[in-house]
């Protein structure tokens, strides 16, 4: 990664202390989360130099795991760049538990909410079909989901993993780098994701459904499908023909159409909103019967 990380591990071992007794007692307030996706949560850090996002992902249960996924975490932000999409500047931190297990964290400079791409378009919504600011927005990602998607590597299009830092738009959703091998296998270490589903259901997860997620990332239709059909969960269908008329310039084949992104969308919401389900029944589980803390921080329930 390009510059030293300008938050030491000194910093983000006080957060974690703070999500750790969270997680003891269900007890938020002492963190403030700026957005929850669906595998990671996203943390305000007050450092020295500055204030950032710190996104904790699953544990690790060693230093070698984390050495794979800090290569292929840099091999994906070099990927980015060599499809001139810039990623928001990222360094992995890494801590060092008792049991030899890792908590690792991926911290980023904390952006300025006004630039994030749903609240821009939201501020742009009295603005008429076919305005040039909102055109640009538009196009902006449009082009970079285009230029970057291949077999090889992937992207999540949808609105909340762009940001515009005064006119440049950058990447911000790096926590799982999509990168696959030359047979179109993936090469993340997709178990550590997978921890966080009840444990029956990773082998059926893994073998039957994650390969269809994984795949929606490397295909171009099927990422801008999901960036379309992903503006109704930010309430911004209004602006739905424009983006359509923009993918459908840079697709092939058969036009892309409201219709099909809307199924799209209605099965992506409800194989999230299933998964979510099935970690707030197993955090019941592990906290009620199994007297164990549970150890994600979930969303609450997430409009859909
Ligand atoms: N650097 C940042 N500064 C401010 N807010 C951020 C930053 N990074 C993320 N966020 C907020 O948190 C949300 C979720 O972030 P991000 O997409 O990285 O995580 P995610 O969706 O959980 O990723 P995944 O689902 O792949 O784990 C963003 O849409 C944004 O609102
Ligand atoms: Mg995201």
């Amino acid at each position: 990664m390009s510059e030293a990380c300008p938050v030491g591990a000194d910093e983000l071992w006080p957060l974690e202390a703070r999500v750790q007794h969270t997680l003891r007692t269900d007890d938020a307030s002492a963190l403030t989360v700026l957005g929850y996706g669906e595998i990671s949560s996203v943390l305000l850090l007050e450092g020295a130099a500055g204030r950032f996002a710190a996104k904790r992902l699953p544990r690790f249960d060693g230093a070698e795991r984390v050495a794979r996924f800090s290569l292929l975490l840099d091999e994906y932000l070099a990927a980015l760049r060599a499809a001139a999409v810039t990623p928001v500047e990222s360094w992995l931190v890494d801590l060092p538990q008792g049991d030899g297990t890792r908590i690792v964290y991926i911290v980023q400079p904390l952006l300025d909410p006004a630039g994030l791409a749903p609240k821009r378009l939201h501020a742009l919504a009295e603005r008429p079909a076919g305005d040039a600011e909102v055109a640009r927005c538009i196009d902006a990602i449009v082009a970079a989901t285009v230029r970057c998607v291949s077999g090889t590597v992937g992207l999540d299009a949808q609105l909340s993993n762009w940001v515009f830092v005064g006119e440049e738009l950058k990447y911000l959703d790096v926590t799982t780098p999509l990168l696959n091998d030359e047979h179109g296998t993936t090469r993340l270490d997709t178990d550590l994701f997978l921890a966080s589903l009840p444990a029956l259901l990773r082998w059926p997860v893994k073998r039957f459904v994650l390969p269809d997620i994984l795949a929606r990332y490397h295909d171009r239709r099927r990422a801008l499908r999901d960036l379309v059909a992903n503006l109704h969960k930010e309430r911004l269908a209004a602006r739905v023909p424009e983006l359509l008329a923009r993918c459908n310039r840079d697709l092939p084949g058969a036009p892309l159409t409201e219709a099909e992104c809307r199924k799209d969308y209605q099965s992506d919401a409800s194989t999230w909103a299933l998964l979510q389900t099935l970690r707030r029944w197993d955090r019941s589980w592990q906290r009620q019967v199994r007297r164990r803390v549970y150890p994600f921080l979930l969303p609450g329930s997430i409009e859909r």
